[in-house]
């Protein structure tokens, strides 16, 4: 079963300004002059999604969104829906980041949704997963993610482009990063988990890592078993960090 190919995202969060463009447009020349081995994609603040897309426009960088609403319009004052990302020029959205799952209390069925909704608009869901540290302390780890992975994929994902990314709470912004085996253990039972809902296709869908990912590390993650890319956050907000990722893929 060959594996899809692997996926390296950058998460700006709620970073940049319209001078950030210029970064991702330096990532985007080095990636057209040496085609990296992985996709590439930006998801910057909403936004700058329409700016980025012209900007990276036949680039071969794509664009991506960090949330969307799973309706497609109404009366929900500062959302953003699936189609209109799409509208802007985005292929891909983030869904269910450990941000969004803790601080707008995002439960798995309603990252579910939300994944519905970028399946209905043609985006590529990156539907995030990922223990706190109280959680791994009391050894519930594999638990809490495959329930999150069972939870938060739509069946009509299968056969269509998604990918997983697990991110452990704890090494999101710390410069904390688990060890390898700790990683490999993780994606396996994502792996399993994929598999046993979507077959062959669950089989070879990028599963990501992310969490304190960055140049001198990244080699080392993406060689493990079951590693599909990385999500990228603070190190992906300079081109030169983010190429020493993406180069390391
Ligand atoms: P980080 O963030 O790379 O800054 O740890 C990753 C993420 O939250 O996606």
């Amino acid at each position: 079963m060959t594996a899809l190919r692997p996926l390296i995202a950058g998460n700006w969060k709620m970073n940049g300004l319209e001078l950030s463009l210029d970064e991702a447009r330096a990532v985007a020349a080095a990636v057209e002059a040496r085609p990296p081995a992985a996709r590439v994609a930006i998801c910057p603040p909403a936004t700058l999604v329409h700016r980025l897309a012209e900007a990276l426009g036949g680039t071969g960088v794509e664009v991506g969104g960090q949330d969307c609403r799973a309706e497609s319009s109404g009366a929900f004052t500062g959302d953003v829906s699936a189609e209109m990302l799409t509208d802007a020029g985005a292929s891909l959205v983030i869904l269910g980041h450990s941000e969004r799952r803790a601080g707008y209390g995002e439960t798995d069925a309603l990252v579910a949704a939300k994944a519905g909704a970028a399946h209905r608009a043609a985006l590529e869901p990156i539907v995030c997963v990922g223990e706190t540290r109280a959680e791994r302390e009391a050894g519930r780890t594999l638990d809490i993610v495959t329930g999150q992975v069972r939870g938060s994929l739509p069946e009509v994902l299968g056969g269509k482009p998604f990918a997983v990314a697990y991110e452990p709470v704890w090494a999101i912004g710390t410069g904390l990063t688990p060890t390898s085996e700790q990683i490999e253990e993780v994606h396996m039972a994502i792996r399993e988990v994929l598999t046993a809902m979507f077959g062959d296709h669950g089989a070879r869908v990028p599963i990501l890592y992310g969490g304190s990912v960055k140049p001198s590390n990244a080699g080392e993650i993406l060689r493990l078993r079951d590693v599909g890319g990385a999500l990228v956050g603070g190190a992906s907000l300079k081109a030169a960090d983010f190429l020493g990722i993406i180069e390391a893929a």
